[in-house]
């Protein structure tokens, strides 16, 4: 049994999703169900008796005290988090309640389960936090890129916020010996991406005939992965990760905003063709500058490669027609997280007296 936080999010999605379909092995997800949680993201396993759904806070020490009694998992993986950076800069306060204090909680939680395990199941267990490229800052043209050895630089709440975390849970290792691993992982794209993201926004904008806003001159580089990538990394990680260490992850696969931009465009224009016949590049609209907006990222998988010989299964070329036509299939999930009709569905699923935080 694990115990996975924000599995109803995007990555956390893909991820028990993928454990699923890999393992046998039950997953516990615990998800609070803010704006950017989604259980249509795992309505394929419904029914399925080896996915238990909590709707609950990684805060709430009580609950999460309670889940790891009850259920004994020998790992936790948090993915738990507010993830958007312009969320951060309008509104911080929700990104120092999860990403801290929040993870300050649970690691909490975590060492008092862990010492009081019996022996081996205490050398067993892992505490596994998915942390993000952002905690490095932002580099040059011509720097290399991040290695685990680079200096904490954040510049956004949201990257402040993570790289707090991650301080936290370097900390719990060092002083208590929690038995902890850090991924730091470059920006994912796929499936269930909620559509303020870059790469979804583009494609649900340019399929309502809406404006593609690219930030400032869109020459800002990201460093982009597959999201089913980052899950078999993690999985890697988990298996035989260094006890205390922090890992890198990403794909070798820079592009400037302005590049996926039009990729996605013409992608679109063969698999779903505009009616007038114009290229959805039409739409393209250069808008104000993200503040503080970090100009490049970019990821040294070697260690990753090197010491536990994971690798992406995907290329930029196939991750991203597979995310178009993702989009292109699902326009179901993509109306019901637009009207927030996701919404209205998790309320049935989960009336008030299911909740287990309630
Ligand atoms: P997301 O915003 O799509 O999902 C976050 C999930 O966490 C949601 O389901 C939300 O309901 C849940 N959540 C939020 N606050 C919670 C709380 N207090 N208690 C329990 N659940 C809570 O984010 P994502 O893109 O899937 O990112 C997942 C993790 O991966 C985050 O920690 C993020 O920092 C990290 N990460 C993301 C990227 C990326 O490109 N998206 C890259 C590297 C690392
Ligand atoms: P985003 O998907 O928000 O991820 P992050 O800020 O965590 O890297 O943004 C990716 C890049 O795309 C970033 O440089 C900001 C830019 N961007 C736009 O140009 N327009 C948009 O509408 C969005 C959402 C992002």
């Amino acid at each position: 049994m694990i115990l996975v936080t924000g599995g109803a999010g995007f990555i956390g999605a893909n991820f028990v999703l993928d454990w699923l379909a890999t393992h046998n092995e039950p997953v516990v997800n615990v998800d609070k169900l803010t704006y950017a949680g989604n259980l249509q993201n795992l309505r394929t396993l419904q029914g399925d008796a080896r996915h238990q759904f909590v709707q609950g806070d990684i805060g709430d020490s009580a609950l999460i005290e309670r889940l790891l009694k009850e259920h004994q998992p020998r790992a936790i993986v948090n993915f738990a988090a507010e993830s958007h950076v312009d969320r951060s800069i309008h509104g911080p306060e929700d990104f120092i309640e999860t990403n801290v204090v929040g993870t300050f909680r649970l690691l909490e939680a975590a060492r008092h389960y862990w010492a009081g395990l019996a022996d081996a199941d205490r050398q067993a267990f892992r505490f596994l936090h998915v942390s993000t490229d952002e905690v490095y800052g932002s580099l040059k043209p011509t720097d290399p890129a991040f290695t685990e050895e680079h200096n904490y630089e954040p510049n956004s709440p949201y990257s402040a916020s993570k790289a707090a975390s991650d301080h936290l849970v370097r900390a719990w290792h060092h002083t208590y010996g929690l038995p902890v691993l850090t991924t730091n992982c470059s920006n994912n794209y796929g499936p269930y991406h909620f559509p303020e993201k870059l790469i979804p926004l583009m494609i649900v904008n340019a399929l309502a005939g809406k404006p593609l806003p690219v930030y400032g001159d869109g020459m800002q580089i990201r460093d982009w992965l597959y999201v089913r990538d980052h899950c078999s990394a993690i999985r890697r990680v988990l298996e035989g990760g260094k006890l205390g260490e922090t890992y890198n992850v990403g794909g070798w696969n820079e592009k400037p905003n302005i590049e996926i931009v039009n990729l996605v465009c013409g992608l679109l224009d063969e698999l779903r063709p505009r009616a007038d016949g114009k290229s959805y590049r039409e739409q393209i609209t250069y808008v104000t500058d993200r503040p503080g907006h970090d100009r490049r990222y970019a990821i040294d998988a070697r260690k990753l490669e090197r010491e536990l010989g994971w690798k992406p299964a995907e290329t930029f070329e196939t991750g991203i027609r597979k995310t178009v036509e993702w989009y292109l299939d699902n326009a179901d999930w993509v109306a019901g997280v637009q009207t927030g009709s996701y919404r209205d569905w998790i309320s049935q699923q989960y009336s008030q007296e299911n909740k287990a935080s309630a």
